[in-house]
Order: structure tokens, then sequence, then C-alpha cells
């Protein structure tokens, strides 16, 4: 038994996330955590909302709210989201708790201490009327490459070009439209990521077997380039205080407080009991813990350099990631998905379109793991009825019905394995050995397909023994048949619980096994396939899914569109 330290990316909190979102970071996060916790490890499942920074004091200002109350509805809009997914949290805190203030403040103070924190001024923008500096993207002006007149201070949206806000002809804050802008020097801290760049370089070159090739050469690829200081602190209101004299007024950079956030979220936890929980154990001085982290290719820097740095530069000994899993995109009809477009499916219209589990298998079978991969309503629809439906399902009600008919609901006693089914534990304790590797190496896209093919074999398995046709002369090789069937729904339900649980927990509680946990399948495939003994009472289950008809496909692209190109 290991101690398994698993987070996901924090979700951003300026708005509600989508499917590529979903897949890219917190679902896997959730499939292995269930995994690990079944096969017997000790699981700790942290995420949080990651709050600080200029797009959530934007997100806020549309909608006419000040940050802090938008920031509190959109933490419960999306922890009830998660919740609705399924996503087994341990914790699912916050970056704007007092726990992450602390920890903040004290990173910053030892990387000072350490050397690795220098002040310098810098020039910014200014406005009276607002009565605060402007990050760059709150300068708005015209674009004086392409004449866009309302190109913002970092990028113009039109043309594509960098831009600093003095670029700008006819220069106006994006808050007041005020045009009394005025250059001012403005004191900052730099995080000198120089001087860090060979311890962090010495300690990524031992990841080189344990990352993938994805991950290793962002990592490589940045350290190559030579790393550059970082301001880390910013001219906003809404962040964490740096608690300094002549910063008042400032705080931290969302990108320095947010994956501490990993940290004080696990504080959260332990902080809510404390006698029986201790944060420090699975981050401070803790060499037993797997610390595994999942992801989107964007976040891979941070997480590979500029975090680790940091807390090397602390000289304290903080946990460093173990695993990392990396991901590609998921695209919408092969363009992106956008949240600032509203372009996709989000995560809360997806649940109310179908159930969670449709989304969790989908996403799972078509992970952008070694590529990026396209959702459309096709292929969602072209899977869940072939693998869901017309596999798993169509096996669970072929037996349920045969059962009930000539036994009853209590699962058929009587007889002794014979040939087939010996043959089948054999051709299952193969597929069951690959998938459980595949889980536990995260390669999720394979680990599905083995999935799929163990439910493939109890159809051919059904198909092979006719029990239909068996059960007219030969009661008893029928009940021997029915049961191992009724043996196969056990299994495959305890396999399917870390990709779509709540299935799962519906055919398991349909034969009075606890839902919680339900632990693993052993080795010795043919005693699982005898667990049920027979003469249990079972509940007959109503079909689990149901087929996406061609007209609903229609709806569906009308409404979410699906338009090739953005
Ligand atoms: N909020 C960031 C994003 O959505 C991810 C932050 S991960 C963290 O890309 F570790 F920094 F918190
Ligand atoms: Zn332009």
């Amino acid at each position: 038994m290991a101690k398994h330290l698993i987070t996901s990316a924090l979700p951003y909190i300026n708005g509600i996330k989508h499917l590529g979102n979903l897949v890219g970071s917190l679902l896997p996060a959730d499939v292995s955590a269930r995994f690990f916790r079944q096969v017997g490890h000790e699981v700790l499942f942290i995420c949080a909302t990651d709050e600080h920074g200029t797009p959530a004091e934007l997100a806020a200002l549309e909608k006419g709210q000040d940050v802090e109350t938008f920031c509190n509805e959109q933490y419960e809009v999306q922890k009830d989201i998660y919740e609705r997914f399924g996503l087994s949290f341990d914790h699912f805190g916050r970056t704007s708790r007092p726990q992450n203030e602390e920890l903040t403040q004290h990173m910053c103070e030892v990387l000072s201490e350490n050397g690795y924190i220098t002040e310098r001024t810098v020039k910014q923008v200014y406005s009276p009327a607002d009565g605060r500096f402007l990050p760059d993207r709150y300068v708005e002006g015209t674009c004086p490459f392409c004449g866009y007149e309302k190109a913002r201070g970092d990028q113009c949206e039109n043309c594509t070009h960098l831009l600093d806000p003095t670029d700008l002809l006819n220069p106006h804050s994006a808050i007041s439209g005020s045009k009394d802008l005025e250059i001012r020097d403005s004191k900052h801290l730099f995080l000198q990521l120089p001087k860090l760049s060979d311890d962090v370089a010495k300690w990524v070159a031992d990841k080189k077997n344990t990352w993938s090739s994805l991950v290793y050469s962002i990592a490589n690829k940045w350290l190559k380039e030579g790393l550059q200081e970082r301001c880390i602190t910013r001219d906003l209101q809404w962040g964490i205080p740096v608690n300094r004299p002549g910063f008042e007024g400032k705080v931290f950079y969302v990108w320095f407080d947010a994956p501490i956030g990993y940290i004080s979220a696990t504080k959260e936890w332990s902080d809510i009991d404390p006698d029986n929980r201790d944060w420090q154990d699975w981050w401070y001085d803790a060499d037993d813990v797997i610390y595994t982290e999942f992801m989107a290719k964007d976040n891979i820097p941070f997480h590979t350099v500029t975090f680790p740095a940091c807390l090397i530069g602390s000289g304290e000994p903080w946990k460093k990631v173990d695993f990392l899993k990396g991901f590609n995109w998921l695209t919408y009809y092969g363009g992106k998905f956008s949240t600032s477009q509203k372009r996709g499916v989000f995560t809360d219209q997806a649940l109310d379109e179908f159930p969670a589990d449709y989304w969790r298998y989908w996403l799972m079978a078509n992970a952008p793991e070694s590529s990026d991969s396209s959702f459309t309503f096709d292929s969602f629809a072209g899977t869940i009825n072939k693998d869901l439906n017309d596999t798993l399902g169509n096996f669970i009600n072929r037996i349920t019905k045969i059962a009930l008919n000539n036994f009853g609901e209590e699962i058929p006693s009587g007889g002794d394995f014979s040939a087939e089914e010996e043959e089948l534990a054999k051709r299952l304790n193969t597929l069951i050995a690959s998938y459980t590797s595949n889980l536990g190496k995260l390669s999720f896209r394979k680990a599905l397909a083995d999935l799929r093919s163990i439910w493939v074999e109890g159809n051919n398995y059904v198909t092979l023994t006719e029990p239909w046709k068996v059960v007219k002369t030969d009661k008893e090789r029928a009940a021997v048949i029915l049961r191992t069937c009724f043996n196969l729904m056990r299994i495959f339900a305890v396999l399917s619980y870390p990709i779509i649980p709540a299935t799962s927990e519906k055919i398991l509680a349909s034969l009075g096994i606890a839902t919680e946990n339900p632990g693993w399948i052993s080795e010795d495939t043919a005693a699982e396939l005898q667990t049920i003994k027979g003469g249990e009472k079972y509940t007959p289950l109503e079909p689990l899914f149901s087929k996406i008809t061609p007209e609903r496909i229609d709806e569906l692209t009308a409404k979410y569109g699906k338009e090739e190109t953005v």
C-alpha cells in the first residue's frame, strides 16, 4: 500500500469550464484517484478553484458584481458541477482562503531570505480616474498595425500583434474609458529563476524515465531557452497582499500563488479535522508519498519548472511532483473550445443533456493523450450507442430477462464450471491484467479499449453458451451459465467504477453489494467468476442506457453548432 497524492490543475474561477477542461485534468485525475483507492492505496485527491488575477476581476466586472461576491458564487457553481460529474475530491478548496495567503507569503519570505527575490521599479500605466494602476489588458486603444479600435494593451485581437500599452493610439482605460492616463513608477518583486536554473535542471534530468516524452521535452525546451527572471507581483486589489514595506496595495501574481494552492488546499482539508488529518504528512518531508499531477499541456512549464523552482529555492523539504500526466487539446469539431466565444459544450450544459457517465466514458475513451482529439456529436453518439448501450447495457438486459423468466428474482444455484467457463476465465484474466496495468500507467485510451474488450467477452460468452436454449433442456447447466453472467456483471461493475461510477453503483446495488469502494478483481479470475454462489436475491435492473438517435444528434448540433473553424 502506497500513499498517492493526486492533484488536478486548479480550474480558473472566471466561468464554467468546458469539456476540454474536464478531460484535460479533472476527470483523468478522478479516474486515477478512484482506481488507486480501489486497489487499496491510501489516496488524497485535492483540487481547488484558482481565483486571483485580472481575468477574475474582468469577469466580475462584466457581471456587474464585486469580485469577492463573484468568486463566492462561481466557486459554488463549479463545485456543484464537479459533484454531479462524480469527481471524488477529498477536498475542493479555494486559493482565496487564508491558508493560501499564509503559505504564499511564507514562500515569498523564504525565497527572499535565500536570495532568490529582488525588488525593481518598472514603469506602468496609472489611471487617476480609476484610482489604480492598469494591467496591460485593461488599457484599450487603436492598434498601430491594423487600426482596430478596440485593441488591448497586451495584444491586438484583430491582427494578433503583441503590444505594449504605450504602442496604442488613443489609449484609454478599459474600466472607466478615461483618457487621462499617466506613466508612473511602480516597485515589484522578481523571482530570480536564472539562479535556480541549475538545480531545477538537475531535478528535471532525474525524471527522464518517469515523465512522458511530451512532458519531459516541454520542460527541457524551457530550460534550454534559458530561464528569465519573473515578476511575481501586480498592482491589483484582488489577490494575496504582498506583506513588505513599500508594497501596500500590491498583490502576488496569480501564477505565483495558484500552485501553492495545492498545498494550502490540503491544509484546508486538515484544518477541518486536525486530530485525524495532517497536511504535512503529504507535503513536508514526505518521501513516502507518490505525487501525481494532471494538467493540459499549456500548464506543463509552470509545473515542471517555475513551481518546482520555488519549492527548491525555499530550501524547505516540500514534496515535488513525481508523475505528471499532460494532455493535448480536445477540439470541438476540429476547432477550439472557447470560453470567451462560448464555443463548444460546457460542463453544466453537458449534464443537462446526458448523464455524467456518458460524458465520462466518451471523454476517457477519446482522451487527447498522444495527440489532440476531436469532439463531435456523431462520435459521441456512436461510442455511447455501441459501447455502453449495445455492449455493456445489452449484456445486462439479456441476462436479466432470461434469468427473471426462468429463475425469478434469485440468482440461480447448482451445477459446476465446464470448459466454457474455464476458457472465459482465461481470456478475462489476460484482459483484466492489461486493463489494470494500463490504468496504473495512466494510459487511459488503452485502458478503455481493454475495458470494452472485457465487456465484449460477456456477450461472446452468452452467444456461445446460448442459455435461452439450454434452459429448456438442462436447467442445471443454464443455472451455471446465468450465475456466471451475474458474476460477470459484478466484475464489470467493479472494473468500470473508475470510469462510470454511477452506473457501477447501480449494478452493484442491484446485486446487493456495498457500493462504497468496491475493491478490485484479483488475479484468480476463476474464483472471481464464482464469488456469487447462487441463491442470493437481486433487484432486476431497468435498462442502464438509451440510444442517442440521429434526430437527437441533429438537435444537438443545431443547438451547440458544429462549424469547422473559428
Ligand atoms: N487555472 C490555471 C488554468 O486554468 C491552472 C492553474 S494550476 C495551478 O490554466 F497549479 F497553478 F494552480
Ligand atoms: Zn491590430
